[in-house]
């Protein structure tokens, strides 16, 4: 099948972790018969550096016609260390999830049994760890009203959610945790925020729905404890947009890495796939970044283009990967391997999966056996 990819970039190491992604994606087409056609577009600050606009209109018109979009990273410590800049790279990102009506993000989070030692909370609390982050992507404090008075001495940001926003998230959340363990925990702060109690009003009626799944409610704080001291109590949690963004990387520490993980936002139109990760302006350039997020989240797009196998076999690489140590430095400190070996591998496992020796001796002896 073919398929059209608008590839975004973006800023930082994003250009580096995308083309592994890109190189593993080239191996599927060849192994299994299709042909990904990639479009590059501009977002983030290298749009605002080229044309002003983080998200030139070209860019969002090129996604709208793609058949999905992956996405690498966005951010410069130029705009971070800025807050009066009035223009900003992370807004490219927040108009593109709108305008593509990507109003859910899944991020999904597991301990790794090659991954365990990693991870800085002990071995017994994550093992097992095997969770689905289903969190509202285009409403709540991201995109309510923004004030600042004057005299610049108050600022507010509104947050707003309705119930129709609520139900189209709730109804994928739950039907994803009958695929799964068959519980779905709400993350909010119904004890606090109006909001908070029109997410629990709701998605305790559309529960009824779904009475094979367990659902239970969790403020985010006692979330956030939770998280860490008992993970694997969770299966699917859905939560809002901020408490989403926040448990989503204080989860990426079980994984042992954020280096590792990916997502998947889907809504009405077209998918986008990107690492949950940001630009790391560090070691942009240095061929250090792990690919594995870029590489996963490409699977997570071929899943959600029905193209199972393939996304299997991706997965596949990289476990096989993480279990014989080709990984970089966030993983493997004592003996990392560059970026770009990373995604020779992959590919190379792809094509030829049968003989990971070979695999093996080909990235050590410094070349890959795709020609
Ligand atoms: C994420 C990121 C973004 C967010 C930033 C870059 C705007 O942190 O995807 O989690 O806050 O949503
Ligand atoms: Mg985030």
């Amino acid at each position: 099948m073919k398929f059209n990819i608008a590839l975004l970039a973006g800023d930082g190491i994003g250009p580096e972790v995308t083309e592994q992604a890109v190189k593993t994606l080239d191996a599927i087409a060849d192994v299994y018969n299709h042909t990904f056609k990639f479009n590059k577009a501009l977002v983030g600050a290298c749009a605002i550096d080229e044309t002003g606009d983080p998200l030139p209109e070209d860019t969002i018109k090129l996604c709208q016609e793609s058949d999905a979009v992956l996405f690498g990273a966005i951010g410069h410590p130029k705009y971070d260390n800025d807050p009066s800049a009035k223009v900003r790279p992370e807004q490219g990102l927040l108009k593109l999830r709108k305008s593509l009506g990507l109003f859910c993000n899944i991020r999904p989070v597991k301990a790794y049994e090659r991954l365990i030692e990693n991870s800085p909370l002990k071995k017994e609390i994550i093992s097992g760890t095997d969770i689905s982050i289903y969190r509202e992507l285009t409403g709540g404090i991201y995109f309510g009203d923004k004030h600042i008075s004057e005299d610049g001495q108050v600022a507010s940001d509104g947050c707003s959610y309705s119930v129709e926003e609520i139900t189209r998230i709730a109804h994928l959340a739950f039907k994803e945790a009958q695929n799964r363990r068959k519980k779905l925990t709400l993350v909010d702060k119904a004890n606090v925020l109006e909001t908070s109690r029109l997410w629990r009003k709701t998605v305790t009626e559309i529960a009824k729905e779904y009475e094979d799944v367990e659902l239970d409610f969790l403020f985010v704080d006692n979330a956030a404890m939770q998280m860490i001291l008992n993970p694997s109590q969770f299966d699917v949690i859905l939560t809002e947009n901020l408490f989403g963004d926040i448990i989503s990387d204080e989860a990426s520490v079980i994984g042992g890495s954020i280096g590792l993980l990916a997502s998947a936002s889907i809504g009405s139109t077209v998918g986008m796939f990107e690492p949950i990760h940001g630009s790391f302006p560090q070691a942009t350039g240095k061929n250090i970044a792990n690919p594995l997020a870029s590489i996963l989240s490409a699977a997570m797009m071929l899943r959600h283009l029905d193209l199972h196998k393939e996304a299997d076999a991706i997965e596949k690489a990289v476990e096989k990967s993480l279990e014989l140590g080709i990984t970089t430095g966030d993983i493997n400190p004592k003996k990392p391997y560059s970026t770009t070996k990373v995604g020779d591998f992959i590919a190379d496992y792809i094509t030829h999966p049968e003989d990971s020796n070979r695999n093996f001796r080909n990235i050590h002896a410094g070349q890959s056996t795709i020609i």
